[in-house]
C-alpha cells in the first residue's frame, strides 16, 4: 500500500512506524510543515499505562522513551502559602521535541521517508496514496476541508492558556495558585528533562483581559507571568517556544470530536487520527497517549483484518468503532478536569481550605475516588480523614461518610439520608403498619437521617391516592407512632417532607396505570380531584389541567401547609424538608416552563420565587427554631428556556435569605419534555455550585450507590449530606453493608442483629483481599 501521513506529531509518526514493522512493502511517507527540531510547547506527560503499552508493539521506542522520560509520583499544591503533596500518582514526563527525535529517526531506521517543510494543502494533493492519515493536528486542515463528512464539533472554552518552560526544577507535578486584583491564575508545572520543566500558565478570560493581556504580546505575557510567579521561580526565568505564533500567545483550548473519522476522497481513502479527531484538555495531560493509542489500534486493526488495499474500508470502520468508546471516556474526564479548572477561581479558591481545595483538585476528574486515593497515598488521606473529622463534633480518623452532622439542635449520626421515596400506601391520607416497618427497618439500617416521603398538607395536594397527608389530629398520631418507634428503638433522625403535588395530583398509583403520573380516570370508583398550578397548563399532554391559582387559593394553601408544619412539629420529627422540585405546586411557579403568569407571581426569577418564598417562610414561622428545615429543589429543568443550574444558585440564595439551612439539590421532572444527562452522582455538579456559590450546606442526591461515592463528594466539600434513595429499597440496612465493605466497623448494629456484623465484615474482608490479590473481579 501507499501510505501519506500528513503531519509529523506523536500520532503520523507513530503511526508510520508501526505500520511499516508490520509489512516493510508498504511505501510510507510523512509529510511535516516544521523542521524536525522546529516544535511547540515543551513536555508532555502520561501514564505508566501508555508506556507499557507502547512497550508491546516497538521495544526500541520504548527504551527510548524510557531512557529519556522524568518519572515522579507525587502531586504539590501550592495554595494561599501552604504546599500540600500527596503521592501514588505515577505520571512520565518527556520533552516534546525528545519524543518526536526519537519517532523520527525510528521511522528513518524501518525505512519510513520523512518530508519536513511541506505544507500540505490538501488529502487531494496525493492522489496516488491508497490510505492518508490526516495527523494533522487540532486544526486539520483535511478535516476543516469537509465539515460534512467528518461532521466536527468544536467546542472553544472560555479559558486562556500560555505553554511555557523553565530551567527551575520540580519534582512533582506542581499546581501553582496566585491571587491577582483581578482573578485566580493557575500553573501546571511538571519536569519532563534534566534541565526543563514545563509551565503552564490559566486563567479565565475575563482575568486575562482585566490585566490588558490581549494586548501583550510574548515578551510582557512572559514577563507578567515572571512577577505573578516570582516567589516559585526563585529566579528562574519563564521561556516561550511559540515564536511562530503570530500576536498573542495566549490561547484557548478547543474541545474536538469527530462522528465520522474517515472517508473515501475518490483516490484515496482518508482517516483522521490524533488531535485532528479528538482533543482532551492538558488538564489531565492524555492528548498524546490518545494519539498514540489510536496509532496503535489502526496498525492492529490492519494485523487483524489483513493489511492489503481491498481491507482498508473494513479496517477504518473497526478503527472508529474500538478507538470511539475509549476516546469519550477520556473526553468526559478531561472535560470534568477542564471544567474544574475554568470555575476554580470562582468557586472553590476563595471558599475551600487548602485541605479540602487538594482533595478536590485531584478528585477533579471524577475519575478518581476516595479508595483510589487510599490505594494512592494512604498516610496523606487518613491524614486528610483526621482533618475533616476534627472540624466535626468526633474527631479521629474516619471517613467523612461516618461523621456527625450538626445542624440547629440536632446532631446526625452519620452524613446518610434515606431519601424521601414515596410508598403509595397510605389509605385516606393515613399512615399504618406499612410505612412503620418501611421506614423502621430504614433508621435500623444505619442512616443517620430518615425522611418521610412527600406527604401534603390538604387532600387535594396528594399525588395520589396512596400518598400521605398531615391535615388532621388522626394522621398526626399516626406519624407520632412512627416518630415515637423510631426514637425510642434506634439512634437514626426522623425528617418529614411536606409538599403539595399541584398539576400533578389526582393520579394513578404507578403500578395502576401506564407509568407515573397518569392522571386518574374520570370513571374510578376512587374519584378524582380538581388541581390547581401556577398556571393551567397540564404536565403530560392528555393530563388533567389545572387551573391557576387565585390569591385566595394561595391563602388556603399556605395556611394549609403552616398547620401541617404545626402537626409534624406535634408528631416528633426532628426535620422539616419544604418540596420545592419536581413539578408539584411550588416548583410550578419557580420554573419559566410551568409558570405563564403575568401578575406579581410570574415573569422574573424573583416574581417566580415570590409565592414559594412566602410559604416557606410562613412554614419557617411555624417550625420550632431549634430545628432544621431544607428545600428540596430542581436545580436543572433538563429544558431549554428551563431553569439551569446558574438560576439555581439565585433561588437557593433566596432560600437561604428566607431562613434555609440546606438545599436538597434534585433536578428535572418539571416538565415531560426533559432530556437529563444520567450518570453515576449526576446531580452532585449542583449541590456543588450551590453549596460554594451561594454558600449554603446542601444535600447531593441522584446515582449515589457507594460508599465510595459518598466520601468523595462529602471530602471534597460538594455537598454535606448525601441522600440515597433507590439503593435503600433493595438494601435497608444500606449504609451499615457500606461500611462493612470498606471496612469500617466503628459502627453500631441494632442490638439484636449484631451477630450479623462480623460475618459480614468477614465476607466483604474477603473480597478485598482477593481483589488486592488480583484474584477478584
Ligand atoms: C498546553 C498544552 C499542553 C499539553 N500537554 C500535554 C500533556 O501533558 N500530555 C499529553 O499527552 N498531551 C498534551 N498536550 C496535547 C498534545 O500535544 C497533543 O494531543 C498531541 O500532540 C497530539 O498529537 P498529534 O500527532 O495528533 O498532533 P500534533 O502533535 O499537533 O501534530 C500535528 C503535526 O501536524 C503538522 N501539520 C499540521 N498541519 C499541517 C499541514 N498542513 N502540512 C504539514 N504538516 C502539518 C504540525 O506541524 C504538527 O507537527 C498538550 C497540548 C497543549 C496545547
Ligand atoms: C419510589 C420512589 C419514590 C420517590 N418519591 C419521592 C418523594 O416523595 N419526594 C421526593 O422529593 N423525591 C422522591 N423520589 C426521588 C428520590 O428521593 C431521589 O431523589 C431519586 O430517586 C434519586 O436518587 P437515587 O438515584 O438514589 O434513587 C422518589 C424516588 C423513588 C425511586
Amino acid at each position: 500500500m501507499k501510505i501519506v501521513c500528513i503531519g509529523g506529531g506523536p500520532s503520523g509518526l507513530y503511526f508510520a512506524l508501526l505500520m511499516k514493522k508490520l509489512g516493510f512493502h508498504h511505501d510510507i511517507t510523512v509529510v511535516e510543515r516544521n523542521k524536525p527540531y522546529d516544535t511547540f510547547g515543551w513536555g508532555v506527560v502520561f501514564s505508566d499505562q501508555t508506556l507499557d503499552n507502547m512497550r508491546q508493539w516497538d521495544t526500541e521506542t520504548a527504551a527510548e522513551v524510557e531512557q529519556a522520560f522524568n518519572h515522579w509520583d507525587d502531586i504539590e499544591l501550592h495554595f494561599k502559602d501552604r504546599v500540600i503533596r500527596s503521592g501514588g500518582h505515577g505520571f512520565v514526563g518527556i520533552g516534546r521535541k525528545k519524543l518526536l527525535n526519537i519517532l523520527q529517526d525510528r521511522c528513518e531506521q524501518v525505512g519510513v521517508k520523512l518530508l519536513f517543510e511541506q505544507d500540505v494543502n490538501s488529502d487531494l494533493d496525493f492522489p496516488d496514496a491508497d490510505l492518508i492519515i490526516a495527523s494533522d493536528g487540532v486544526n486539520s486542515r483535511v478535516r476543516s476541508r469537509l465539515p460534512e463528512v467528518f461532521k466536527p464539533d468544536i467546542v472553544t472554552r472560555p479559558n486562556r492558556f500560555i505553554w511555557l518552560g523553565t530551567h527551575r526544577q520540580y519534582d512533582a507535578f506542581t499546581f501553582l495558585f496566585e491571587k491577582t486584583e483581578q482573578g485566580w491564575f493557575q500553573a501546571h508545572v511538571y519536569k519532563f528533562d534534566n534541565q526543563t520543566s514545563t509551565f503552564i500558565v490559566e486563567c479565565p478570560e475575563h482575568v486575562w483581559l482585566a490585566h490588558g493581556l490581549d494586548k501583550a504580546d510574548q515578551e510582557a505575557s512572559i514577563a507578567f507571568c515572571e512577577k505573578l510567579f516570582a516567589k516559585n521561580l526563585q529566579g528562574e526565568k519563564l521561556m516561550t517556544n511559540a515564536r511562530h505564533l503570530r500576536g498573542s500567545a495566549w490561547l484557548n483550548f478547543q474541545r474536538v470530536k469527530c462522528a465520522n473519522w474517515s472517508h473515501f476522497n475518490g483516490n484515496s481513502h482518508v482517516v483522521l487520527m490524533g488531535d485532528a479527531v479528538h482533543t482532551a484538555h492538558f488538564a489531565i495531560g492524555s492528548g498524546t497517549k490518545l494519539a498514540l493509542e489510536d496509532a496503535i489500534e489502526l496498525v492492529r486493526q490492519f494485523k487483524a483484518l489483513g493489511d492489503t488495499a481491498d481491507r482498508i474500508p473494513e479496517v477504518l470502520k473497526h478503527y472508529q468503532a474500538v478507538r470511539e468508546i475509549d476516546v469519550i471516556r477520556l473526553q468526559n474526564a478531561a472535560w470534568n478536569a477542564m471544567e474544574w479548572f475554568e470555575v476554580c477561581g470562582e468557586r472553590y479558591c476563595d471558599q475551600l481550605e487548602p485541605e479540602q481545595f487538594m482533595y478536590s483538585m485531584l478528585t477533579r476528574s471524577q475519575r478518581i475516588s476516595h479508595e483510589n486515593l487510599r490505594l494512592r497515598d494512604k498516610v496523606w488521606l487518613e491524614g486528610y480523614e483526621a482533618w475533616f473529622a476534627g472540624r466535626t463534633a468526633q474527631p479521629g480518623i474516619r471517613p467523612p461518610m461516618f461523621t456527625p452532622y450538626t445542624l440547629r439542635s440536632v446532631t446526625l449520626k452519620n452524613r446518610v439520608v434515606v431519601s424521601p421515596m414515596a410508598q403509595y400506601m397510605a389509605i385516606d391520607g393515613r399512615v399504618a403498619e406499612d410505612h412503620l416497618v418501611h421506614l423502621g427497618a430504614r433508621a435500623m439500617g444505619g442512616a443517620g437521617l430518615v425522611m418521610v416521603e412527600m406527604t401534603a398538607p390538604s387532600a387535594d395536594g396528594r399525588i395520589t391516592h396512596g400518598c400521605p397527608g398531615l391535615w388532621s389530629d388522626a394522621q398526626t398520631e399516626d406519624f407520632k407512632r412512627i416518630t415515637h418507634w423510631v426514637h425510642t428503638k434506634t439512634d437514626a433522625k426522623i425528617g418529614l417532607q411536606i409538599g403539595h403535588a399541584g398539576p400533578k395530583g389526582s393520579t394513578c398509583r404507578p403500578w395502576q396505570g401506564a407509568g407515573m403520573d397518569q392522571p386518574v380516570p374520570a370513571d374510578d370508583p376512587e374519584g378524582n380531584w380538581p388541581l390547581f398550578a401556577a398556571s393551567a397548563q397540564p404536565y403530560l399532554p392528555h393530563g388533567d389541567v389545572p387551573r391557576a391559582m387565585t390569591r385566595a387559593d394561595m391563602d388556603r394553601v399556605t395556611a394549609d401547609f403552616v398547620a401541617a408544619t404545626q402537626r409534624a412539629a406535634q408528631a416528633g420529627f426532628d426535620w422539616l424538608e419544604l418540596h420545592c422540585a419536581h413539578g408539584y405546586l411550588l416548583s410550578s411557579f419557580i420554573s419559566p416552563l410551568t409558570n405563564q403568569r403575568s401578575d406579581d407571581y410570574g415573569g422574573s426569577l424573583a416574581n417566580r420565587l415570590r409565592y414559594p418564598i412566602e410559604v416557606f417562610k410562613a412554614v419557617r414561622a411555624a417550625w420550632p427554631k431549634d430545628l432544621p428545615m431544607s428545600v428540596r429543589i430542581s436545580a436543572h429543568d433538563w429544558v431549554e428556556g428551563g431553569i439551569t443550574p446558574t438560576d439555581a444558585v439565585e433561588v437557593a440564595r433566596a432560600f437561604k435569605a428566607a431562613g434555609a439551612d440546606m438545599i436538597d439539590c434534585s433536578s428535572g421532572q418539571v416538565s415531560a419534555k426533559q432530556k437529563p444527562t444520567y450518570g453515576r452522582m449526576y446531580q452532585t455538579p449542583f449541590a456543588d455550585r450551590i453549596r460554594q456559590e451561594a454558600g449554603i450546606a446542601t444535600i447531593a442526591v441522584g446515582a449515589i450507590s457507594e460508599a465510595d461515592h459518598v466520601n468523595s463528594i462529602l471530602a471534597a466539600g460538594r455537598a454535606d449530606l448525601c441522600a440515597v434513595a433507590r439503593p435503600h429499597l433493595a438494601n435497608p440496612a444500606w449504609t451499615l453493608t457500606e461500611a462493612a465493605r470498606i471496612g469500617y466497623k466503628d459502627i453500631a448494629w441494632p442490638r439484636a442483629y449484631e451477630s450479623g456484623k462480623p460475618q459480614l465484615e468477614a465476607g466483604f474482608a474477603r473480597e478485598r483481599a482477593m481483589q488486592t490479590a488480583g484474584k477478584g473481579d
